[in-house]
């Protein structure tokens, strides 16, 4: 900006920063001193002087915020420090026992201060600021790598695109962008005006709107940011959240409402009860609060657990619940038959999601909860998660409603359901006969942990099955590439991938393809328990019910399972396609640990990185599993070891930051060999 003149600066400087200070005032502050007219004319006033010096418009133009030119994709960012998350507790009780841990651990008997801060319901967002300037804006992602949306997170109203006063170095602010329930009802009714799909929730909507390639559609949006922590923080110092909530307030941030300091257990289910009440009278969504220790010194001394800080705990609101009314109860049939009651009601938001598909699971919940169609029901998402009619509401009943006629037929194929004694699901026998069951079975076989057929998904199943040329998974065996090419939207060359990516699965060990045939109970870990056992498929079948129980781990309901699928003869002659066509049904190699092998790890679960000079790294991975290890491909919070061979990355950085510990490939052999 060197050859522009001062004055021209010194006028742009004076403009632009007469537009963030009414913006601060009207986006946090919500103390305008002006009138919006007022405002747009400064604004538009700023947006001419750059239109005519575009040299003069810095990174913190707030101009900038309608949001800039698209990006072609979005990039991945390291975050300075690991965004680490939080305990969650749903009971005062665990608030006690938190409290109770926090005073022991630092020796305390007194009453020990905390901030209690609303938990906001939106996505984690982190902002560095270099010299007090925005520099960029990260999203959580995996907490060490974070994808890049400095473009989106501009167009923020109430964040600063340059710091009040004056902060050198390294800042990293965080918090929770979320989207305010007002704007989000009228950025609803905008897009359904112009014949747009309206989002379905606050939160999903933030998420997509930040990681939009265009920042134009975030600036549109009514997304707000709340400051609750500082990552790295090179030059601010704090001794206190509650300063360090100031402090931020003082350069611009907006802090979340109700924030309060606490001290001793009673104080703070205060609190959390006024965060509660708070809850339907705030223009944004929280789930919860988080309780924090206040004392910068305290949280030193307390640190991190793996994955989140001892001194901080969150607590979850109990899950909101809604009523609704039932409109229909639908019966499917799933992979096992089992006919299976899902309610169909009046899209409802809970939870913070719209639901209008509910399970009811079974028959006898439909009795016992006494559900009727056209009922009003109570709706929750249990654990947030999974929707659950928690009850009906028959004193809202017009009228006489008939109580739920659960079909005795199989909705899809109409042969008679039977009731097995001592199970409440009743089931479609029809197993290779059925549509349902059929197409179940052979996602089932197809799936990514059985057989694993590429490109082989539903709805290319549910094509083959409904041309009649798949009816059992050994069909798939004889399909040619002509027929593959006859379905729709088929092209020449992914008929020949998919007939080719079918012809590797007819090699797949021995457990993938008893796992694949989808009999009860037989998940994966059976059938690798199993197989590794009896070694061969001839044997397996050989085996009688008192040999399998034999089998660690293997129960008698299990084992009678097993023997009575094998005895069917329609199971035996599926087998026997498989086998025709040419399915391998390999034997296992190393059969069975010997008695009194060394299982170094034994229930742990290691991840491999890097490259080892003794082994390979699929050697390293069997080596894991013969030591009775776990080989998993990716580290969290409950990963054991990490075996970091030479020119580890990324993995090495994450095992370390959650305090996995790390074994070189000196350590790993020690353990293998049992001199550790
Ligand atoms: S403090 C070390 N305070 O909740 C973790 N987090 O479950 C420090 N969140 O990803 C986080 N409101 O994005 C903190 N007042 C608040 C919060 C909050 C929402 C989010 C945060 C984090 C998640 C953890």
């Amino acid at each position: 900006m060197s050859d522009i003149d001062p004055d021209l600066i010194a006028r742009w400087q004076a403009l632009a920063a007469e537009v963030e200070a009414h913006s601060h005032r009207y986006y946090v502050l919500d103390q305008p001193t002006i009138s919006d007219q007022a405002y747009d004319r400064l604004f538009r006033e700023l947006e001419d002087l750059e239109r005519e010096h575009p040299a003069l418009r810095r990174p913190d133009s707030p101009t900038l915020r309608v949001g800039g030119p698209p990006l072609d994709s979005l990039s991945k960012l390291e975050h300075p420090t690991p965004m680490l998350s939080l305990d969650n507790s749903y009971d005062e009780r665990e608030i006690g026992e938190f409290d109770a841990r926090v005073r022991k651990l630092l020796g305390l008997e007194r009453h020990l201060a905390y901030l209690v801060e609303p938990k906001l319901d939106g996505i984690a967002m982190e902002l560095i600021y270099r010299d007090g300037m925005l520099e960029s804006g990260i999203t959580r992602g995996d907490g060490q790598v974070g994808e890049e949306v400095t473009a989106s997170v501009r167009t923020i109203r109430n964040l600063p695109l340059r710091l009040a006063g004056s902060w050198p170095g390294l800042l990293a602010i965080r918090g929770e962008v979320v989207m305010t329930r007002s704007g989000f009802q009228t950025l609803n009714r905008k897009r359904i005006g112009r014949g747009e799909d309206a989002y379905i929730n606050a939160r999903n909507s933030t998420a997509g709107l930040v990681r939009n390639l265009d920042p134009k559609n975030a600036a549109e949006a009514p997304l707000r940011f709340f400051v609750h922590s500082a990552g790295l923080a090179e030059h601010a110092r704090y001794p206190f959240q509650h300063a360090f909530v100031q402090l931020a307030q003082g350069m611009g941030f907006q802090a979340a409402a109700g924030i309060r300091r606490c001290e001793g257990v009673e104080q703070i289910l205060a609190a959390l009860h006024a965060i509660e009440a708070l809850r339907p009278t705030l223009d944004y969504d929280i789930d919860g609060a988080v309780v924090k220790v206040d004392g910068v010194a305290e949280q030193e001394e307390l640190g991190f657990r793996s994955r989140s800080p001892r001194w901080a705990i969150a607590y979850k609101f109990a899950a909101e619940q809604q009523t609704t009314r039932l409109l229909a109860i639908d019966v499917q049939v799933g992979r096992t038959g089992a006919l299976t009651p899902v309610a169909r009601v009046e899209p409802v938001f809970v939870g913070g999601v719209t639901v209008s598909n509910i399970t009811l699971h079974n028959r006898d919940e439909i009795d016992r909860k006494d559900i009727r169609v056209g009922d009003v029901v109570v709706v929750q998402r249990a654990g947030d998660v999974i929707p659950q009619v928690v009850r009906s509401l028959p004193e809202q009943r017009s009228g006489e409603l008939p109580p739920f006629d659960f079909p005795t037929a199989c909705p899809v194929c109409g042969t008679e359901a039977v009731e097995v004694e001592g199970e409440v699901a009743i089931r479609c026998p029809n197993t290779w006969g059925c549509a349902a069951q059929v197409q179940a079975a052979l996602r089932h076989f197809a799936g990514r942990d059985a057989m694993d057929v590429d490109g082989l998904g539903e709805k290319l199943i549910a094509q083959l099955v409904e041309a009649g040329l798949v009816t059992t998974p050994a069909d798939l065996y004889t399909l040619t590439i002509p027929q593959l090419a006859g379905l729709e939207r088929m092209a020449d060359k992914s008929a020949e991938n998919l007939h080719a990516a079918i012809d590797v699965s007819r090699g797949r060990a021995l457990h993938r393809v008893l796992y694949a045939l989808g009999i009860r109970h037989v998940g994966r870990t059976v059938s690798k328990k199993l197989c590794a056992h009896f070694g061969t498929w001839e044997a397996l079948v050989a085996a009688s019910v008192e040999e399998l129980e034999a089998v660690e781990e293997i129960g008698p309901i299990l084992a009678r399972t097993l023997v009575g699928w094998l005895a069917v003869e329609r199971n035996q002659s599926v087998v026997q396609g498989l086998r025709d066509g040419g399915v391998l049904f390999p034997d296992v190699e190393a059969a069975e640990v010997p008695e009194g092998a060394l299982q170094p790890f034994a229930g742990k679960s290691v991840v491999v990185t890097g490259t080892l000079e003794s082994m390979s790294r699929d050697q390293a991975k069997a080596a894991i599993e013969a030591g009775g290890g776990k080989a998993s491909g990716s580290i969290s919070g409950k990963t054991d070891f990490l075996v970091a061979g030479a020119k580890a990355g990324s993995k090495l950085k994450k095992a370390e930051g959650l305090g996995v510990a790390v074994l070189d490939e000196a350590a790993f052999l020690a353990m293998l060999e049992g001199t550790a």
